[in-house]
């Protein structure tokens, strides 16, 4: 089953309605799907839909200090970050990396970043990050590299 990257919408949910796929795309091995913070007031989880209303990508959104861009004004940080394989690359994950950005933005954020596993690195280059780190590894789940991105519309310190 596929999906149109105009079948999907994207809106604000609990974090329970992200750990099924966080658990499936994200921790296939095992390992805590729930993370400190996601029930922080701050904390914004997203998720992309099908007009069924199935949850096919998630996404978590957290104003955190940026190690590599110390100088951020309201630096987020974006974790979380799955789409299900049967909709990879129909758009679902755009279209929620979209809307993170949109959401940082609306919020007077002035950067996001992440830790990015080095597959999906060139999805986020894609979206206009920039890889700001060399490689390093998370126990248990890989190679990653630091992105990042300004937000739109805020001042370009970086
Ligand atoms: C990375 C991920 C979220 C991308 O989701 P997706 O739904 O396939 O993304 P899209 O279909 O919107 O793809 C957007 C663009 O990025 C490209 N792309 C997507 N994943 C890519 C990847 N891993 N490597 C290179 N390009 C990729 C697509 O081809 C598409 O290109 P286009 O702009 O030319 O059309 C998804 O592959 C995933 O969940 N991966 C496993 C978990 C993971 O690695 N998450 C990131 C943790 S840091």
């Amino acid at each position: 089953m596929t999906a149109e990257p105009s079948a999907v919408t994207v809106e604000e949910v609990s974090a329970e309605a992200t750990y099924d796929l966080r658990r499936a795309v994200l921790r296939p091995e095992g390992g805590e799907v729930v993370w400190a913070g996601d029930d922080d007031p701050a904390t914004v989880h997203l998720a992309a839909r099908t007009p069924d209303r199935r949850v096919v990508g998630v996404a978590r959104l957290s104003p955190a200090p940026c190690p590599w861009r110390p100088e951020a004004r309201a630096p987020w940080q974006l974790r979380g970050m799955a789409t299900d394989p049967a909709v990879r690359g129909a758009g679902a994950g755009r279209a929620l990396l979209g809307a993170c950005l949109a959401a940082v933005a609306q919020r007077g954020g002035d950067l996001v970043w992440c830790d990015a596993r080095t597959t999906a690195a060139r999805f986020y280059e894609r979206a206009g990050f920039t890889v700001v780190t060399g490689e390093y590894d998370k126990p248990g789940i890989g190679p990653h590299v630091g992105m990042v991105i300004p937000v739109a519309g805020a001042s370009r310190s970086s």
